[in-house]
């Protein structure tokens, strides 16, 4: 992967601070985009598209965009496009799922929730939980990681559901999907799974993990601001969808309340195809499967070189893994410095980090942490960068 090539492609990190390049660290909150997603946005609206249905050109645009879409996100996730559903973001389509199955509940059944998630996942299923009677059970986890056995004892024959992350926003942790959905398959819960912060780090396969549902949000790789849920096709027919009585009855669209931003769809397609082109291979999926190894190694070596030089520092503490399955997303906090400050003082120097919980207010919650500083390193990044906020963070010491 060359870097600097990449690197042309996003004009947004053309962007200086004081005639000097800044450095976004921010990519867990957002990606930047590159140049084919911005131009097959403005070419949707240039073009002119209208509402899906009718006989004419713009419309029949708005048709294929849509059907592009969902071709290029099945790939995407490795599954059927008939199985893809587009709304505004992760967070809706999770209140939408769990509306409609907590409609299929009865009181005293039992859900799994985990403390690594972000609010997303576990919000809809509390608020659902409480309206129908449900209990809830937790898996905790301990060093940054569920135990192996962690979902054992809580699983059980009233289970319906399991909702986890496929990687934490907070600590970068990667879960074992694959294992997760081998131990829920040996009840009748369904998995549900978020795979927001997963996304631009790890190939996602919905088939190999075996899971009912899966989310990501297309902002946080390099695509426009809009959520797309995966679900078994089963799934997506049978469950109550709470719609307008004129939306389809069959197929995903009964899941995609009112217009879809086909403008925003164009960019999703051309995302996926920005992603599939930094790897090889005969189909889009397989230049996919490349294209994230070559991204997972890239990010392996800016960790390495980001763990090592916090290694160094005693004023610095780090809140995840140094060892075992990450992303390049790092929670830190400074001695004697608040985490806004950290964030305020990085900033000034256009080094671009976030602090808070980010809305894993379970993770915060673990750690005895009311917020942390967050840094997140993607494939645009590079070691000159992670040297630059190693010497900011060096100098608040
Ligand atoms: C892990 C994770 N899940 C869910 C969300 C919510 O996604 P959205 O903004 O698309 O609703 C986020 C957003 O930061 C996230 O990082």
């Amino acid at each position: 992967m060359d870097t600097d090539l990449i690197r042309k492609r996003f004009p947004a990190l053309e962007r200086t601070q004081d005639g000097k390049p800044v450095v976004y660290l921010d990519g867990p909150g957002g990606t930047q985009a590159p140049d084919t997603v911005i131009d097959a946005i403005s070419s949707a609206l240039r073009d002119g598209i209208s509402n899906l249905g009718s006989p004419f050109a713009p419309s029949e645009l708005s048709g294929s965009i849509v059907a592009e879409a969902r071709a290029a996100m099945a790939d995407l996730y490795n599954a059927s496009p008939h199985e893809i559903a587009f709304g505004q973001n992760m967070t809706s389509h999770t209140f939408a799922i769990s509306r409609a199955l907590a409609a299929t509940w009865e009181p005293g059944d039992e859900i799994v929730l985990t403390r690594m998630d972000h609010d997303a996942n576990i919000a809809p299923w509390l608020r659902v939980a409480e309206d129908r009677g449900i209990t809830v059970h937790w898996v905790d986890f301990d060093d940054y990681n569920f135990a192996p056995d962690a979902f054992d004892a809580i699983l059980g024959p009233r289970t319906r559901l399991v909702a986890v992350t496929a990687a934490s926003n907070a600590i970068g942790t990667v879960t074992d999907i694959a294992a997760i959905s081998r131990r829920v398959r040996q009840t009748g819960a369904l998995l549900f799974v978020d795979a927001v912060h997963a996304a631009p780090h790890r190939l996602i396969d919905v088939k190999a993990w075996d899971v009912d549902f899966l989310v990501s949000s297309a902002y946080k790789f390099y695509g426009p601001h809009i959520g797309i849920l995966y679900g078994k096709r089963e799934h997506l027919q049978s469950l109550p969808a709470y719609k307008v009585r004129p939306a389809p009855e069959h197929g995903p669209g009964r899941w995609e309340n009112g217009t879809q931003s086909f403008e925003s769809l164009a960019g999703v397609t051309a995302a996926v195809d920005y992603l599939a082109s930094l790897g090889t291979g005969d189909t889009r999926r397989q230049q996919l499967a490349s294209a994230y190894q070559a991204i997972g190694a890239h990010e392996a070596r800016l960790t390495e070189r980001f763990l090592a030089g916090l290694a160094e520092f005693d004023h610095v503490q780090l809140f995840g893994l140094v060892e075992g399955d990450r992303t390049s997303t790092f929670s830190i906090a400074v001695d004697g410095v608040a985490n806004q400050a950290v964030a305020a003082k990085l900033g000034e120097q256009g080094i671009f980090v976030t602090h808070g919980t980010y809305y894993a207010v379970e993770v915060m919650e673990s750690l005895g942490q009311s917020g942390l500083v967050r840094i997140g390193f993607v494939h645009y990044n590079t070691p000159g960068e992670v040297d630059a906020v190693l010497s900011a963070l060096d100098a608040l010491s």
